[in-house]
Protein backbone atom coordinates (compact mmCIF):
# COMPACT_ATOMS: atom_id res chain seq x y z
CA UNK A 1 0.00 0.00 0.00
CA UNK A 2 0.97 3.92 -0.23
CA UNK A 3 4.45 4.34 1.38
CA UNK A 4 4.66 8.23 2.41
CA UNK A 5 8.23 9.77 3.43
CA UNK A 6 9.13 12.82 3.92
CA UNK A 7 12.97 15.05 5.03
CA UNK A 8 13.62 18.50 6.21
CA UNK A 9 17.40 19.01 7.25
CA UNK A 10 20.83 20.07 5.88
CA UNK A 11 21.13 16.83 4.42
CA UNK A 12 20.50 15.71 0.49
CA UNK A 13 16.38 15.89 0.42
CA UNK A 14 16.41 13.89 -2.84
CA UNK A 15 18.72 11.34 -2.33
CA UNK A 16 17.01 10.72 1.71
CA UNK A 17 13.14 10.87 0.34
CA UNK A 18 14.25 8.41 -2.49
CA UNK A 19 15.94 6.40 -0.24
CA UNK A 20 13.36 5.87 1.94
CA UNK A 21 10.86 4.96 -0.80
CA UNK A 22 13.10 1.91 -2.12
CA UNK A 23 12.79 0.71 1.70
CA UNK A 24 9.45 1.21 1.20
CA UNK A 25 8.82 -0.69 -1.96
CA UNK A 26 7.83 -4.25 -0.69
CA UNK A 27 4.49 -2.85 0.46
CA UNK A 28 4.00 -2.65 -3.05
CA UNK A 29 3.28 0.38 -5.26
CA UNK A 30 2.19 1.29 -8.87
CA UNK A 31 3.42 4.50 -9.82
CA UNK A 32 5.74 7.12 -7.47
CA UNK A 33 6.50 10.16 -7.29
CA UNK A 34 8.65 13.35 -4.90
CA UNK A 35 8.27 17.04 -4.20
CA UNK A 36 11.64 19.19 -3.59
CA UNK A 37 10.43 22.09 -1.38
CA UNK A 38 12.13 25.45 -1.38
CA UNK A 39 11.77 29.12 -3.22
CA UNK A 40 9.13 26.78 -5.50
CA UNK A 41 7.81 23.46 -5.27
CA UNK A 42 9.15 20.92 -8.36
CA UNK A 43 7.07 17.94 -8.37
CA UNK A 44 9.13 14.60 -10.12
CA UNK A 45 6.14 11.55 -11.29
CA UNK A 46 6.09 8.85 -12.68
CA UNK A 47 3.93 5.26 -13.48
CA UNK A 48 5.70 2.11 -12.44
CA UNK A 49 9.33 1.78 -10.39
CA UNK A 50 10.72 4.78 -7.84
CA UNK A 51 13.75 3.90 -10.54
CA UNK A 52 12.24 5.40 -13.03
CA UNK A 53 11.74 8.75 -11.36
CA UNK A 54 14.23 11.25 -13.16
CA UNK A 55 15.06 13.88 -10.47
CA UNK A 56 18.18 16.05 -11.49
CA UNK A 57 20.85 16.67 -8.84
CA UNK A 58 20.28 18.91 -6.74
CA UNK A 59 20.29 20.86 -3.33
CA UNK A 60 16.60 20.72 -1.91
CA UNK A 61 17.07 20.47 1.67
CA UNK A 62 12.90 19.30 2.21
CA UNK A 63 11.14 17.01 0.22
CA UNK A 64 8.24 14.55 0.52
CA UNK A 65 7.59 11.57 -1.60
CA UNK A 66 4.87 9.29 -2.01
CA UNK A 67 4.50 4.84 -3.55
CA UNK A 68 1.08 4.78 -4.86
CA UNK A 69 -1.70 2.05 -4.87
CA UNK A 70 -4.60 3.07 -7.15
CA UNK A 71 -7.81 3.52 -5.68
CA UNK A 72 -8.91 6.75 -7.10
CA UNK A 73 -7.68 7.12 -11.17
CA UNK A 74 -5.44 4.44 -12.86
CA UNK A 75 -1.63 3.97 -11.71
CA UNK A 76 -0.62 6.83 -14.08
CA UNK A 77 1.93 9.63 -13.96
CA UNK A 78 -0.58 12.23 -13.69
CA UNK A 79 -2.60 10.14 -10.74
CA UNK A 80 0.93 9.98 -9.00
CA UNK A 81 1.60 11.84 -5.99
CA UNK A 82 2.77 14.27 -4.75
CA UNK A 83 -0.30 16.33 -5.82
CA UNK A 84 0.10 20.72 -6.44
CA UNK A 85 -2.53 22.59 -5.21
CA UNK A 86 -3.64 25.24 -8.25
CA UNK A 87 -1.33 27.96 -7.29
CA UNK A 88 1.78 25.79 -6.72
CA UNK A 89 2.12 26.87 -3.52
CA UNK A 90 1.04 23.68 -1.74
CA UNK A 91 1.97 19.82 -2.77
CA UNK A 92 0.19 16.81 -0.76
CA UNK A 93 1.03 13.18 -0.34
CA UNK A 94 -1.70 11.16 0.83
CA UNK A 95 -2.76 7.50 2.03
CA UNK A 96 -6.16 6.68 2.26
CA UNK A 97 -9.29 7.02 0.60
CA UNK A 98 -11.55 9.87 1.09
CA UNK A 99 -15.21 8.92 1.04
CA UNK A 100 -16.71 12.58 0.29
CA UNK A 101 -14.56 13.50 -2.16
CA UNK A 102 -17.27 14.07 -4.96
CA UNK A 103 -18.81 16.82 -2.47
CA UNK A 104 -15.62 17.76 -1.64
CA UNK A 105 -14.58 18.14 -5.53
CA UNK A 106 -17.77 19.96 -6.31
CA UNK A 107 -17.02 22.40 -4.03
CA UNK A 108 -13.59 23.03 -5.10
CA UNK A 109 -15.01 22.90 -9.02
CA UNK A 110 -17.87 26.01 -8.12
CA UNK A 111 -14.97 28.03 -7.08
CA UNK A 112 -12.95 27.88 -10.47
CA UNK A 113 -10.31 24.89 -9.59
CA UNK A 114 -9.46 22.95 -12.31
CA UNK A 115 -8.04 19.40 -11.26
CA UNK A 116 -4.70 17.80 -12.61
CA UNK A 117 -5.75 14.26 -12.24
CA UNK A 118 -8.13 11.41 -11.41
CA UNK A 119 -7.56 11.22 -7.79
CA UNK A 120 -9.31 12.24 -4.60
CA UNK A 121 -5.92 12.88 -2.64
CA UNK A 122 -5.61 16.14 -4.98
CA UNK A 123 -8.47 17.75 -3.39
CA UNK A 124 -6.22 18.08 0.19
CA UNK A 125 -3.79 20.54 -1.95
CA UNK A 126 -6.87 22.87 -3.35
CA UNK A 127 -8.11 23.15 -0.24
CA UNK A 128 -4.55 23.86 1.75
CA UNK A 129 -4.22 26.51 -0.35
CA UNK A 130 -7.28 27.68 -0.36
CA UNK A 131 -7.26 27.80 3.42
CA UNK A 132 -3.90 29.90 3.61
CA UNK A 133 -2.84 31.03 6.88
CA UNK A 134 -1.34 28.55 9.46
CA UNK A 135 -0.54 25.36 7.99
CA UNK A 136 -1.26 23.39 10.76
CA UNK A 137 -4.44 24.24 11.52
CA UNK A 138 -5.41 24.09 7.92
CA UNK A 139 -4.02 20.96 7.72
CA UNK A 140 -6.12 19.90 10.80
CA UNK A 141 -9.04 21.65 9.40
CA UNK A 142 -9.19 20.52 5.78
CA UNK A 143 -8.38 16.93 7.74
CA UNK A 144 -11.81 17.47 9.89
CA UNK A 145 -13.52 18.01 5.99
CA UNK A 146 -12.56 14.37 5.03
CA UNK A 147 -14.82 11.10 5.82
CA UNK A 148 -12.92 8.49 5.19
CA UNK A 149 -8.83 7.58 5.88
CA UNK A 150 -6.43 10.41 5.22
CA UNK A 151 -3.29 10.44 6.42
CA UNK A 152 -1.32 13.07 4.76
CA UNK A 153 2.11 14.99 4.78
CA UNK A 154 1.87 18.53 2.70
CA UNK A 155 4.94 21.12 2.53
CA UNK A 156 4.51 24.58 1.20
CA UNK A 157 6.77 27.16 -0.86
CA UNK A 158 9.21 28.87 1.08
CA UNK A 159 9.07 27.30 4.10
CA UNK A 160 11.16 24.72 5.34
CA UNK A 161 8.57 22.56 8.04
CA UNK A 162 7.03 19.67 7.11
CA UNK A 163 2.64 19.18 8.15
CA UNK A 164 1.40 16.34 8.63
CA UNK A 165 -1.35 14.59 10.40
CA UNK A 166 -2.59 11.02 10.55
CA UNK A 167 -6.43 10.02 9.99
CA UNK A 168 -5.98 6.52 9.52
CA UNK A 169 -2.70 5.08 8.41
CA UNK A 170 0.21 5.11 10.49
CA UNK A 171 3.02 7.92 10.29
CA UNK A 172 6.03 7.98 12.52
CA UNK A 173 8.63 10.84 12.66
CA UNK A 174 12.42 10.69 13.49
CA UNK A 175 14.33 13.32 14.79
CA UNK A 176 18.01 13.69 14.08
CA UNK A 177 20.77 16.49 14.37
CA UNK A 178 19.70 19.26 11.93
CA UNK A 179 17.15 17.05 10.17
CA UNK A 180 13.85 15.44 11.08
CA UNK A 181 11.98 12.59 9.04
CA UNK A 182 9.09 11.30 8.77
CA UNK A 183 7.08 8.18 6.84
CA UNK A 184 4.56 5.24 7.28
CA UNK A 185 6.67 2.75 7.83
CA UNK A 186 9.77 2.75 10.66
CA UNK A 187 11.68 0.37 8.37
CA UNK A 188 12.38 3.60 6.69
CA UNK A 189 13.95 5.35 8.98
CA UNK A 190 15.60 2.87 10.71
CA UNK A 191 18.96 3.92 8.54
CA UNK A 192 18.96 7.35 10.44
CA UNK A 193 17.37 7.70 13.73
CA UNK A 194 17.06 5.09 16.54
CA UNK A 195 13.34 5.89 17.83
CA UNK A 196 10.80 7.19 15.87
CA UNK A 197 7.20 9.24 17.31
CA UNK A 198 4.61 7.30 16.17
CA UNK A 199 1.59 9.37 15.79
CA UNK A 200 -1.87 8.63 17.04
CA UNK A 201 -4.98 8.19 15.01
CA UNK A 202 -6.02 12.17 14.97
CA UNK A 203 -2.60 13.48 16.03
CA UNK A 204 -1.01 16.21 13.91
CA UNK A 205 2.85 16.83 13.51
CA UNK A 206 4.91 19.78 12.02
CA UNK A 207 8.55 18.90 11.39
CA UNK A 208 11.50 21.52 10.96
CA UNK A 209 15.39 20.64 10.37
CA UNK A 210 15.40 21.29 14.28
CA UNK A 211 12.70 19.99 15.64
CA UNK A 212 9.51 18.06 15.87
CA UNK A 213 6.13 19.21 17.37
CA UNK A 214 3.28 17.79 17.92
CA UNK A 215 -0.78 18.15 18.27
CA UNK A 216 -3.93 17.01 19.02
CA UNK A 217 -7.37 19.13 18.29
CA UNK A 218 -5.14 22.50 18.01
CA UNK A 219 -3.14 21.53 21.32
CA UNK A 220 0.41 20.69 21.58
CA UNK A 221 1.18 17.81 23.28
CA UNK A 222 4.28 15.85 24.29
CA UNK A 223 5.19 12.38 22.70
CA UNK A 224 7.40 9.69 23.91
CA UNK A 225 9.60 8.02 20.97
CA UNK A 226 9.62 4.56 20.91
CA UNK A 227 12.94 2.34 19.92
CA UNK A 228 13.05 1.16 16.36
CA UNK A 229 13.98 -2.40 16.39
CA UNK A 230 12.99 -3.37 12.76
CA UNK A 231 15.99 -3.23 10.37
CA UNK A 232 15.31 -3.46 6.57
CA UNK A 233 15.91 -6.33 5.46
CA UNK A 234 18.98 -7.53 3.18
CA UNK A 235 18.53 -7.26 -0.57
CA UNK A 236 18.21 -11.11 -1.87
CA UNK A 237 16.97 -12.37 -4.99
CA UNK A 238 13.94 -14.11 -3.77
CA UNK A 239 12.72 -12.86 -0.33
CA UNK A 240 9.72 -15.61 -0.02
CA UNK A 241 12.45 -18.39 -0.43
CA UNK A 242 14.47 -16.76 2.27
CA UNK A 243 11.86 -15.83 4.37
CA UNK A 244 10.38 -19.86 4.17
CA UNK A 245 13.99 -21.18 4.96
CA UNK A 246 13.91 -18.74 8.17
CA UNK A 247 11.07 -20.38 9.31
CA UNK A 248 12.88 -22.23 11.97
CA UNK A 249 14.99 -18.90 13.48
CA UNK A 250 11.67 -17.57 13.36
CA UNK A 251 9.68 -19.65 15.38
CA UNK A 252 12.62 -19.26 18.08
CA UNK A 253 12.26 -15.94 18.45
CA UNK A 254 8.48 -16.13 18.76
CA UNK A 255 8.95 -19.08 21.30
CA UNK A 256 11.38 -16.44 23.68
CA UNK A 257 8.83 -13.57 22.22
CA UNK A 258 5.99 -15.18 24.04
CA UNK A 259 7.67 -16.55 26.83
CA UNK A 260 8.68 -13.48 27.95
CA UNK A 261 5.55 -11.11 27.38
CA UNK A 262 2.74 -13.86 28.18
CA UNK A 263 1.65 -13.37 31.86
CA UNK A 264 -0.97 -14.47 34.20
CA UNK A 265 -3.45 -11.37 33.63
CA UNK A 266 -3.31 -12.37 30.35
CA UNK A 267 -3.58 -16.08 30.78
CA UNK A 268 -6.62 -15.58 33.79
CA UNK A 269 -8.13 -13.16 30.85
CA UNK A 270 -7.85 -16.07 27.97
CA UNK A 271 -9.68 -18.39 30.72
CA UNK A 272 -12.11 -16.28 32.28
CA UNK A 273 -13.97 -15.24 28.59
CA UNK A 274 -17.50 -16.28 27.88
CA UNK A 275 -16.72 -16.02 24.74
CA UNK A 276 -13.34 -15.69 22.58
CA UNK A 277 -13.52 -13.59 18.93
CA UNK A 278 -10.35 -13.90 16.50
CA UNK A 279 -10.00 -11.52 13.75
CA UNK A 280 -7.75 -11.11 10.93
CA UNK A 281 -7.94 -11.01 7.39
CA UNK A 282 -6.31 -13.59 4.33
CA UNK A 283 -3.74 -15.14 6.12
CA UNK A 284 -3.68 -14.47 9.47
CA UNK A 285 -7.53 -15.23 9.33
CA UNK A 286 -6.30 -18.70 8.67
CA UNK A 287 -3.92 -18.58 11.70
CA UNK A 288 -7.43 -17.29 13.88
CA UNK A 289 -9.14 -20.41 12.79
CA UNK A 290 -6.64 -22.74 14.39
CA UNK A 291 -7.42 -20.65 17.23
CA UNK A 292 -10.44 -20.90 17.37
CA UNK A 293 -10.34 -24.97 16.71
CA UNK A 294 -7.78 -25.07 19.56
CA UNK A 295 -9.21 -22.93 22.51
CA UNK A 296 -12.43 -24.28 21.96
CA UNK A 297 -10.43 -28.06 22.33
CA UNK A 298 -8.48 -26.84 25.77
CA UNK A 299 -10.14 -24.71 27.29
CA UNK A 300 -13.74 -25.37 26.24
CA UNK A 301 -14.77 -22.09 25.68
CA UNK A 302 -16.98 -21.29 22.51
CA UNK A 303 -14.93 -19.04 20.21
CA UNK A 304 -15.74 -17.64 16.56
CA UNK A 305 -12.67 -16.67 13.65
CA UNK A 306 -14.03 -13.73 11.87
CA UNK A 307 -12.91 -11.91 8.86
CA UNK A 308 -11.82 -8.76 10.37
CA UNK A 309 -13.74 -6.90 7.34
CA UNK A 310 -17.24 -9.28 8.21
CA UNK A 311 -16.82 -8.33 11.73
CA UNK A 312 -20.06 -6.71 13.11
CA UNK A 313 -21.23 -5.14 16.50
CA UNK A 314 -24.08 -7.95 16.65
CA UNK A 315 -22.62 -10.09 18.27
CA UNK A 316 -20.56 -8.63 20.73
CA UNK A 317 -23.42 -8.06 22.91
CA UNK A 318 -22.98 -9.81 26.88
CA UNK A 319 -20.35 -10.31 29.15
CA UNK A 320 -16.55 -12.07 29.35
CA UNK A 321 -16.26 -12.09 25.59
CA UNK A 322 -12.41 -11.47 24.63
CA UNK A 323 -10.90 -10.47 21.28
CA UNK A 324 -7.56 -11.46 19.60
CA UNK A 325 -6.30 -9.94 16.61
CA UNK A 326 -3.99 -11.14 14.35
CA UNK A 327 -2.05 -9.39 12.01
CA UNK A 328 1.10 -9.61 10.60
CA UNK A 329 2.06 -5.93 9.99
CA UNK A 330 -0.29 -4.09 12.58
CA UNK A 331 -1.79 -2.12 10.00
CA UNK A 332 -4.12 -3.70 8.57
CA UNK A 333 -7.52 -1.43 8.26
CA UNK A 334 -9.81 -3.65 8.28
CA UNK A 335 -8.30 -5.47 11.04
CA UNK A 336 -8.05 -1.70 13.01
CA UNK A 337 -11.51 -1.18 12.35
CA UNK A 338 -12.77 -4.23 13.84
CA UNK A 339 -10.20 -3.66 16.67
CA UNK A 340 -12.34 -0.22 17.47
CA UNK A 341 -15.60 -2.16 17.40
CA UNK A 342 -14.37 -3.90 20.13
CA UNK A 343 -13.14 -1.25 22.35
CA UNK A 344 -16.19 1.05 22.09
CA UNK A 345 -17.86 -2.27 23.50
CA UNK A 346 -15.25 -2.45 25.92
CA UNK A 347 -14.39 -5.79 24.91
CA UNK A 348 -10.26 -6.70 26.54
CA UNK A 349 -8.15 -6.77 23.08
CA UNK A 350 -5.02 -8.71 22.48
CA UNK A 351 -2.79 -7.71 19.54
CA UNK A 352 -0.83 -10.49 18.24
CA UNK A 353 1.51 -8.91 15.19
CA UNK A 354 5.02 -9.09 13.54
CA UNK A 355 5.27 -5.38 13.94
CA UNK A 356 6.79 -3.58 16.98
CA UNK A 357 5.25 -0.33 17.16
CA UNK A 358 2.97 -0.23 14.01
CA UNK A 359 -0.83 0.90 14.64
CA UNK A 360 -2.96 -1.96 16.67
CA UNK A 361 0.04 -2.38 19.52
CA UNK A 362 -0.85 1.20 20.35
CA UNK A 363 -4.64 0.26 19.91
CA UNK A 364 -5.00 -2.79 21.30
CA UNK A 365 -4.95 -3.43 25.40
CA UNK A 366 -2.15 -6.36 25.09
CA UNK A 367 0.31 -7.03 21.92
CA UNK A 368 1.83 -10.67 21.74
CA UNK A 369 5.07 -9.73 19.69
CA UNK A 370 6.25 -12.51 16.94
CA UNK A 371 9.70 -11.29 16.65
CA UNK A 372 9.50 -13.23 12.82
CA UNK A 373 11.73 -10.95 11.53
CA UNK A 374 10.77 -8.62 8.84
CA UNK A 375 8.40 -10.13 6.11
CA UNK A 376 8.52 -8.59 2.50
CA UNK A 377 7.32 -11.06 0.27
CA UNK A 378 4.03 -9.94 0.04
CA UNK A 379 2.51 -13.32 0.51
CA UNK A 380 3.13 -14.07 4.05
CA UNK A 381 4.88 -17.34 5.20
CA UNK A 382 6.95 -17.74 8.46
CA UNK A 383 4.67 -15.12 9.50
CA UNK A 384 2.24 -17.78 9.58
CA UNK A 385 4.02 -20.29 11.05
CA UNK A 386 4.66 -18.08 13.95
CA UNK A 387 1.49 -16.81 14.25
CA UNK A 388 0.53 -20.22 14.91
CA UNK A 389 3.31 -21.62 17.45
CA UNK A 390 1.99 -17.92 19.56
CA UNK A 391 -1.70 -19.29 19.43
CA UNK A 392 -0.47 -22.58 20.36
CA UNK A 393 1.23 -21.37 23.09
CA UNK A 394 -1.23 -18.77 24.75
CA UNK A 395 -3.59 -21.78 24.62
CA UNK A 396 -1.70 -24.16 25.90
CA UNK A 397 -0.41 -21.99 28.94
CA UNK A 398 -3.93 -21.02 29.66
CA UNK A 399 -4.57 -24.65 29.94
CA UNK A 400 -2.33 -25.69 32.27
CA UNK A 401 0.88 -26.14 30.28
CA UNK A 402 4.02 -24.18 32.17
CA UNK A 403 6.97 -25.52 30.09
CA UNK A 404 7.37 -26.01 26.66
CA UNK A 405 10.57 -28.56 26.77
CA UNK A 406 12.71 -28.46 23.59
CA UNK A 407 9.85 -26.91 21.54
CA UNK A 408 12.30 -24.55 19.37
CA UNK A 409 14.46 -27.79 18.56
CA UNK A 410 11.98 -30.14 17.87
CA UNK A 411 10.64 -27.44 15.19
CA UNK A 412 13.69 -27.16 13.97
CA UNK A 413 14.65 -30.59 13.55
CA UNK A 414 11.11 -31.43 11.84
CA UNK A 415 11.11 -28.97 9.58
CA UNK A 416 14.52 -29.56 8.07
CA UNK A 417 12.29 -32.84 6.69
CA UNK A 418 9.82 -31.38 5.79
CA UNK A 419 12.29 -28.59 3.47
CA UNK A 420 12.72 -31.90 1.63
CA UNK A 421 9.26 -32.33 0.81
CA UNK A 422 8.89 -31.45 -3.22
CA UNK A 423 5.51 -31.97 -4.28
CA UNK A 424 5.73 -29.88 -6.81
CA UNK A 425 5.14 -31.89 -10.74
CA UNK A 426 4.26 -30.18 -14.12
CA UNK A 427 0.34 -31.05 -13.50
CA UNK A 428 -0.02 -29.00 -10.64
CA UNK A 429 0.17 -26.39 -13.13
CA UNK A 430 -2.17 -27.89 -16.02
CA UNK A 431 -4.47 -29.61 -14.07
CA UNK A 432 -7.42 -27.80 -11.62
CA UNK A 433 -6.09 -27.97 -8.09
CA UNK A 434 -7.73 -28.52 -5.05
CA UNK A 435 -6.73 -28.84 -1.48
CA UNK A 436 -8.61 -30.85 1.35
CA UNK A 437 -8.61 -31.60 5.11
CA UNK A 438 -10.20 -31.61 7.82
CA UNK A 439 -10.35 -29.68 11.35
CA UNK A 440 -6.92 -28.12 11.70
CA UNK A 441 -5.90 -29.87 8.33
CA UNK A 442 -8.90 -28.06 6.51
CA UNK A 443 -7.47 -24.88 7.98
CA UNK A 444 -4.12 -26.02 6.29
CA UNK A 445 -5.48 -26.68 3.26
CA UNK A 446 -7.49 -22.81 3.10
CA UNK A 447 -3.74 -21.01 3.52
CA UNK A 448 -1.98 -23.81 0.73
CA UNK A 449 -4.76 -22.62 -2.05
CA UNK A 450 -4.54 -19.29 -0.68
CA UNK A 451 -1.10 -19.15 -0.85
CA UNK A 452 -1.17 -21.00 -4.63
CA UNK A 453 -3.62 -18.14 -5.74
CA UNK A 454 -1.82 -15.22 -4.66
CA UNK A 455 1.31 -15.78 -6.76
CA UNK A 456 0.74 -18.75 -9.75
CA UNK A 457 -2.59 -16.52 -10.83
CA UNK A 458 -4.54 -19.54 -11.11
CA UNK A 459 -7.75 -20.45 -9.60
CA UNK A 460 -7.54 -23.27 -6.95
CA UNK A 461 -10.10 -23.76 -3.69
CA UNK A 462 -9.79 -25.31 -0.61
CA UNK A 463 -12.76 -27.69 0.60
CA UNK A 464 -13.16 -29.82 3.96
CA UNK A 465 -13.37 -33.00 3.17
CA UNK A 466 -16.66 -34.03 4.37
CA UNK A 467 -17.93 -31.38 2.38
CA UNK A 468 -16.85 -32.45 -1.10
CA UNK A 469 -19.18 -34.39 -2.16
CA UNK A 470 -22.02 -32.41 -1.26
CA UNK A 471 -21.23 -30.36 -4.12
CA UNK A 472 -17.45 -29.59 -5.42
CA UNK A 473 -16.80 -33.29 -6.35
CA UNK A 474 -18.65 -32.45 -9.07
CA UNK A 475 -15.77 -30.89 -10.69
CA UNK A 476 -13.81 -33.62 -10.35
CA UNK A 477 -11.90 -35.52 -13.39
CA UNK A 478 -9.02 -36.81 -14.58
CA UNK A 479 -7.64 -33.06 -15.23
CA UNK A 480 -7.62 -32.80 -11.10
CA UNK A 481 -4.78 -33.11 -8.72
CA UNK A 482 -6.08 -33.43 -4.86
CA UNK A 483 -3.50 -32.03 -2.33
CA UNK A 484 -4.73 -33.50 1.00
CA UNK A 485 -2.95 -33.27 4.19
CA UNK A 486 -4.08 -35.25 7.34
CA UNK A 487 -2.66 -34.99 10.26
CA UNK A 488 -4.95 -36.66 12.91
CA UNK A 489 -5.29 -39.85 13.45
CA UNK A 490 -8.88 -39.97 14.26
CA UNK A 491 -9.66 -38.48 10.80
CA UNK A 492 -7.65 -41.29 8.87
CA UNK A 493 -11.15 -43.25 7.48
CA UNK A 494 -13.05 -40.47 6.63
CA UNK A 495 -10.06 -38.97 5.00
CA UNK A 496 -8.72 -42.54 2.83
CA UNK A 497 -12.65 -42.73 1.99
CA UNK A 498 -12.67 -39.06 0.35
CA UNK A 499 -9.27 -40.11 -1.31
CA UNK A 500 -10.69 -43.14 -2.61
CA UNK A 501 -13.86 -41.30 -4.17
CA UNK A 502 -11.46 -38.76 -5.44
CA UNK A 503 -9.59 -41.18 -7.45
CA UNK A 504 -11.86 -43.33 -8.66
CA UNK A 505 -13.55 -40.37 -10.44
CA UNK A 506 -9.60 -39.83 -12.12
CA UNK A 507 -8.42 -37.67 -9.71
CA UNK A 508 -4.49 -37.72 -8.98
CA UNK A 509 -4.27 -37.19 -5.24
CA UNK A 510 -0.94 -35.92 -3.66
CA UNK A 511 -1.20 -36.52 0.88
CA UNK A 512 0.86 -34.69 3.15
CA UNK A 513 0.42 -37.10 5.96
CA UNK A 514 1.48 -37.89 9.72
CA UNK A 515 -0.71 -40.91 9.95
CA UNK A 516 0.63 -43.14 7.50
CA UNK A 517 -0.60 -43.91 3.77
CA UNK A 518 -4.37 -42.99 2.69
CA UNK A 519 -4.16 -44.67 -0.81
CA UNK A 520 -3.09 -41.29 -1.85
CA UNK A 521 -1.06 -41.88 -5.83
CA UNK A 522 2.32 -40.42 -3.57
CA UNK A 523 2.25 -39.34 -0.29
CA UNK A 524 5.16 -37.39 2.06
CA UNK A 525 5.26 -38.37 5.30
CA UNK A 526 5.52 -35.69 8.13
CA UNK A 527 8.12 -36.16 10.68
CA UNK A 528 6.42 -36.97 14.08
CA UNK A 529 5.89 -34.50 16.90
CA UNK A 530 5.15 -34.94 20.29
CA UNK A 531 1.96 -32.96 19.97
CA UNK A 532 -0.77 -32.92 17.37
CA UNK A 533 -1.78 -29.54 18.05
CA UNK A 534 1.90 -28.45 16.10
CA UNK A 535 1.07 -29.94 13.23
CA UNK A 536 -0.30 -27.30 11.29
CA UNK A 537 3.01 -25.53 11.93
CA UNK A 538 5.09 -27.48 9.54
CA UNK A 539 2.04 -28.91 7.66
CA UNK A 540 1.61 -26.06 5.84
CA UNK A 541 5.18 -25.22 4.65
CA UNK A 542 5.01 -27.84 1.64
CA UNK A 543 2.20 -26.10 0.35
CA UNK A 544 4.09 -22.60 0.67
CA UNK A 545 7.11 -24.40 -1.19
CA UNK A 546 4.65 -25.78 -3.19
CA UNK A 547 3.14 -22.69 -4.50
CA UNK A 548 6.71 -20.77 -4.66
CA UNK A 549 7.87 -23.29 -6.85
CA UNK A 550 4.79 -23.12 -9.57
CA UNK A 551 4.88 -19.43 -9.31
CA UNK A 552 9.08 -19.39 -10.75
CA UNK A 553 8.05 -22.48 -12.89
CA UNK A 554 5.43 -20.03 -14.18
CA UNK A 555 7.70 -17.31 -14.75
CA UNK A 556 6.46 -14.87 -11.84
CA UNK A 557 7.75 -13.00 -9.23
CA UNK A 558 6.41 -14.12 -6.45
CA UNK A 559 7.99 -11.84 -4.06
CA UNK A 560 5.37 -8.95 -5.60
CA UNK A 561 2.35 -10.71 -7.32
CA UNK A 562 0.23 -8.16 -9.44
CA UNK A 563 -3.00 -6.41 -7.77
CA UNK A 564 -1.35 -7.44 -3.76
CA UNK A 565 -0.06 -4.84 -1.37
CA UNK A 566 2.07 -6.28 1.87
CA UNK A 567 0.01 -3.96 4.03
CA UNK A 568 -3.64 -2.96 2.76
CA UNK A 569 -4.22 0.45 4.38
CA UNK A 570 -7.51 1.10 3.23
CA UNK A 571 -11.21 -0.25 3.86
C1 LIG B 1 -1.54 -13.71 2.32
C2 LIG B 1 -1.39 -12.36 2.79
C3 LIG B 1 -2.62 -11.58 3.10
C4 LIG B 1 -2.47 -11.02 4.53
C5 LIG B 1 -3.65 -10.11 4.87
C6 LIG B 1 -3.56 -9.59 6.28
O1 LIG B 1 -0.32 -14.26 1.95
O2 LIG B 1 -0.31 -11.89 2.94
O3 LIG B 1 -3.75 -12.35 2.99
O4 LIG B 1 -2.42 -12.11 5.39
O5 LIG B 1 -3.67 -9.02 3.98
O6 LIG B 1 -2.39 -8.85 6.48
P1 LIG B 1 -1.89 -8.58 7.95
O7 LIG B 1 -1.51 -9.90 8.54
O8 LIG B 1 -0.71 -7.67 7.78
O9 LIG B 1 -3.01 -7.96 8.69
Amino acid sequence: MCGIVGYTGFGNARDIVLDGLKTLEYRGYDSAGVALGGDYIAVYKTAGSVDALNIPDCAAHIAIGHTRWATHGSPTQKNAHPHLSFDGSVAVVHNGVIENCEQLKAELVAKGIKFASDTDSEIIAHMLALEGGDMRAAVEKVAGRIVGAATLLALRKGDDRIYMLRKGASLAVGVGEGECFVASDTLALGKYVRSAYILSDGECAVISPITASFFKDGVKIFKTPTEIKRTPPTPCACHMRSEIDEIPTALKRTFLSVLDSVDETLLSDVRNAKRIFFVGCGTAYHAGLYGKLLLEKLLNVPCEATLASEFDGVRLHGENNYAIFITQSGETADTLQALDRCKRHGIPTLAITNVGGSSITFAADRTLLLEAGAEVAVAATKSYNCQLLAIYMLAKMANGVGFFANLPDELHSAIQDVYGADLYEERIRTSNLFFIGKGADYVTAREGALKFKEITYKMTDAYAAGELKHGAIALIDDNSTVIVTLTNPKDKHRIAAAVSELRSRGAYVLAISAVGDVGADKTFALPHLSDDDLYPLLSVIPLQNLALTASLCLGYDPDKPRNLAKSVTVI
